[in-house]
């Protein structure tokens, strides 16, 4: 398994040497002409005209759209457009320029289209039995001056994309296949490949712990659940970390509470906080980030047998605080309560950032654009907001009023682990999980349901897994580090 772990890239992108002389296809980033014009691209951003040269050579022309609309996500648009259609008209090589354009430093245009073209490609192919890939292609960059910053922002963006592919290739794997003991199994080879701590906390250990949550949701499944610890020490080993909190269901049937046919249709995903979590890890220690870093993944797989938990039942979580359960199906909570719990007592973190499916209701109110942030902390959340709109993966803050606690008040518990039907679902989950958070701890709440997989392609990704949230985080801990 250790070898095909990490998807590989059939897209590279790199420095053209001095001796080699421009190929068959150069590529060229336009906007669109106002009115269609002879050697204009289209109207819509990723649009692609060819025009051959006198030379015999084509020119690949990539639409930014309209000049006003034009922001360094279009670059990235763009570059995904562009390396599908390299990857269909079978081109080895292709050829870039000029990678200064406009108004847009180089930092923000190039290392977004670079991001689009190594995004763009991204195919889960593995269980068809006729090989579909095909061949590499090479974009090479021949650039006058200012190669160092070229070469680095090329650097940086295969490192992020890599990080988000990696991602990606796990969140397609089926239930059958990543449980929580296989996902530890991974997580585990991954560690040591990158030089971090693993450690895994079994259904043993959660048991003598009184991990009662992630145990509740995990007993009804053939592989029980994982608590993975990753760490990485950072530059100073007196500093207090941040913690990243994962939910990690590798399938969510909604237990007793069983989901229908239509709504458990990709529940694979629900895996998606806990695996954007190992994908950090990973993207932090290859950059070498200085602040240290701890993962936490719960994992747990939540099914139907006679061993599930069951509504009406009564928990009791690793912080002593007891659960009614309305119903099996809100059990991302539970899980990550008790991964709150311990990841305060084990590491008075500086700030704990918590990603999950959480609630289908952060679809209803967003859509698929945004991921619904919440927070206890008004800088944090700041700070998480504007890395979003700088990376555009885009967060939004809901809000986490006292008054939404009335709801999941328990009767026979201290609390319930859903309020109101059709009632703020997401704010719910969101004061759910604040119950286990000490006031003075910085925290925020990412509830990723509507965007960690797209229910069509896009031009940076197929059907599927999206990787949001690697490079949203990545710029908000370059954003510690820049102070
Ligand atoms: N994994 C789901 C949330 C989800 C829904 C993710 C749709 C992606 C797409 C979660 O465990 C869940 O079922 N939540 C319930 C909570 C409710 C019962 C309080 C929901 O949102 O319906
Ligand atoms: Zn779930
Ligand atoms: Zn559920």
């Amino acid at each position: 398994m250790s070898n095909n772990l990490e998807y590989k890239n059939p897209l590279q992108i790199r420095i053209a040497e001095p001796h080699e002389v421009p190929g068959e296809l150069i590529i060229h980033l336009n906007y669109a002409a106002k009115k269609p014009s002879p050697g204009s691209p289209g109207k819509r951003v990723g649009d692609i005209l060819i025009i051959k040269t006198a030379l015999g050579s084509h020119e690949i022309i990539v639409s930014l759209g309209e000049q006003e609309k034009c922001t360094s996500d279009t670059f990235r648009q763009a570059g995904g457009s562009l390396a599908r259609w390299l990857k269909k008209s079978g081109a080895v090589t292709a050829d870039i320029h000029h990678i200064e354009f406009d108004k847009f430093p180089i930092e923000d245009a190039f290392s977004a289209f670079c991001e689009g073209l190594l995004l763009g490609t991204f195919e889960f192919n593995r269980y068809k039995s006729k090989d579909s890939s095909t061949a590499d292609v090479t974009v090479r960059v021949f650039c006058k001056d200012e190669t160092a910053l070229v070469v680095q922002t090329i650097q940086k963006a295969t490192i992020l994309t890599n990080a988000v592919n990696l991602e990606r290739e796990w969140a397609h794997e089926p239930g059958s296949v990543i449980n929580p003991v296989t996902l530890a199994e991974r997580a585990q080879i991954l560690a040591q490949k990158y030089a971090l701590k693993c450690t895994i906390l079994d259904e043993k250990v959660l048991s003598e712990m009184k991990a009662g949550g992630i145990l509740a949701v995990g007993q009804g499944s053939k592989t029980p659940p994982r608590m993975i610890i990753l760490e990485y020490p950072g530059k100073n080993p007196q500093e207090k970390p941040i913690v990243l909190i994962g939910k990690a269901i590798t399938f969510d049937t909604g237990g007793y509470s069983l989901k229908n046919t239509a709504s458990i249709q990709g529940m694979k995903y629900d895996k998606c906080g806990g695996l954007t979590v190992i994908a950090i890890l990973q993207a932090v220690a290859v950059l070498q980030l200085p602040i240290p870093l701890v993962g936490i993944i719960a994992a747990a797989e939540n099914m139907i047998s006679a061993d599930s938990y069951r509504p009406d039942d009564i928990i009791t979580t690793l912080s002593g605080k007891t659960i009614e359960i309305i119903t099996t199906d809100a059990e991302g909570r539970l899980l990550l309560s008790d991964a709150l719990t311990y990841a305060q007592k084990t590491y008075h973190p500086r700030a704990m950032i918590d990603m999950a499916t959480l609630t289908g209701g952060v679809i209803t109110a967003l859509g698929r654009v945004r991921a619904g942030i919440m927070s206890n902390n008004r800088e944090l959340a700041a700070r998480l907001v504007e890395a979003g709109e700088k990376t555009f993966e885009k967060l939004w803050q809901l809000p986490l009023d006292e008054e939404y606690l009335e709801s999941i008040k328990g009767d026979e518990a201290d609390l319930k682990n859903a309020g109101t039907p059709g009632e703020a679902s997401t704010i719910t989950g969101g004061i759910f999980l604040k119950q286990f958070v000490d006031d003075h701890c910085p925290w925020a709440h990412l509830d990723i349901a509507g965007v960690a997989d797209t229910p069509k392609e896009t031009p940076l990704s197929p059907k599927g897994a999206t990787g949001f949230g690697i490079r949203l985080l990545i710029k908000y801990f370059e954003s510690l580090s820049d102070e």
